[in-house]
């Protein structure tokens, strides 16, 4: 595991998220994915990335939130309640987990579940606390078995039983350690058990982002990296962002390329639809794999349901990859609905490809083409 660090966290925090193998190669390829992002694209993020709670840009309900257990655990001198961040990649937990540490002018610790093979190197990084340090667990969901026992204890206690010796002659001897602050992150909620669960005093779930403060984080992303970028222009990026800030930033670099080359460098709405045309991002902003998962589901399966598995395998992905990715978003935008049966898609979703959905079997004429 990558040994923690104790300066320079940002820039540690962009190092710690590549231990997560959470997606494809192919995944982090793509360019409207919301995946973790490339090792150069971690660079940019974190010069782009908010760094105090006034700074974030819509998230409010969370926002408000935060501040309050904050501000509160401030005033007390007390280390406040742990912190789960849930919500599909690319919206900002990792820059919320960076902000908690900042307001509480604490130090963070920052590793992965994947990062942590053994409770040996949980111990090592809880055992050498300092009091109200801050540590961020990215991808809880990851964490391995004796990981997770040993956390459940130093989240209640601020304790750690450390097994010395083998065999029946082991003995675990408890040590103390320093009153911190967990900030969990998973994609996948519902796989944390819930033991685990339970251990956060306090969970936020980050959703999509409207397309107005998309609007304003492109405005914002292009002041710091000096991109010439007219209203329009932004207006069509944030559209066509997947509600994802991530996604935001990486067009907007995009479409700078596009309007570098091709044009003057002014970004207006006619040069950003252009390019991002070329990047097969459409209208809805759906990417590749979104729209290769909805057309799966409307011409493969005639709507379905199907199940998650033969959904993946036919668009030639992980099923995490599809589940992660690309269905919240489709759901959130109405286009898919996850039932007990499986994945089904909506009248919107045929709309989307210029189909007109089956009849529902209970309407069908009795003795016609679909009995
Ligand atoms: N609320 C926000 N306001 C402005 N930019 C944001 C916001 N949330 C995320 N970003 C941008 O999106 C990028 C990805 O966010 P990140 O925190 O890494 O997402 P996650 O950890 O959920 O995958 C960041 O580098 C940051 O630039
Ligand atoms: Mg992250």
């Amino acid at each position: 595991m990558t040994p923690p660090r104790r300066d320079g966290a940002h820039e540690a925090a962009e190092t710690a998220g590549r231990e997560a193998p959470a997606l494809s190669a192919a995944e982090e390829e793509r360019l409207v994915s919301a995946a973790l992002a490339s090792a150069d694209e971690r660079v940019i993020e974190g010069a782009l990335r908010p760094k105090r709670l006034a700074e974030v840009i819509g998230q409010g309900r969370v926002r408000e939130q935060l501040s309050l257990l904050l501000e509160g655990a401030l005033r007390r001198g007390r280390a406040p309640d742990h912190v789960l961040l849930s919500g599909p990649p690319g919206l900002g937990k990792t820059t919320f987990a960076m902000i908690i540490a900042t307001e509480l002018g604490a130090q963070l610790r920052i590793t992965s579940g994947p990062a942590i093979e053994r409770a040996g190197d949980l111990a090592a990084i809880l055992s050498t606390l300092g009091e109200g340090d801050v540590v961020f667990i990215d991808e809880i969901h990851r964490l391995a078995r004796p990981a997770e026992e040993m956390l459940y204890l130093a989240m209640e206690d601020f304790r750690v039983d450390v097994v010395v010796g083998k065999g029946p002659g082991a003995t675990a001897i408890p040590l103390d350690i320093a009153p911190f602050t967990l900030v969990g992150a998973t994609t996948r909620a519902g796989l944390l058990p819930a033991p685990l669960r339970d251990r956060f005093g306090f969970t936020a779930h980050l959703d999509f982002y409207e397309a107005a403060e998309l609007d304003v984080i492109v405005r914002r992303s292009a002041d710091l990296l000096g991109v010439a970028l007219r209203g329009d222009g932004a207006e069509e990026i944030a559209r066509r962002s997947r509600g994802t800030p991530r996604i935001a930033n990486r067009l907007l670099r995009r479409v700078r390329d596009y309007a570098e080359v091709r044009a003057d460098g002014t970004v207006t709405r006619a040069l950003a639809r252009a390019a991002l045309e070329l990047y097969e991002v459409d209208e809805e902003g759906l990417d590749r794999l979104d729209r290769a998962v909805l057309g799966a589901l409307v011409t493969r399966f005639g709507g379905g349901p199907v199940g998650l598995s033969t959904l993946a395998v036919a668009v030639g992905e992980e099923a995490e990859t599809v589940e992660v990715v690309a269905e919240p978003f489709l759901v959130r935008g109405g286009l898919m609905a996850r039932t007990p049966r499986g994945r089904v898609a909506t009248p919107a979703a045929w709309a989307h490809f210029g189909l007109t959905p089956p009849e529902p079997p209970g309407l069908a004429v009795p003795g016609g083409l679909f009995e």
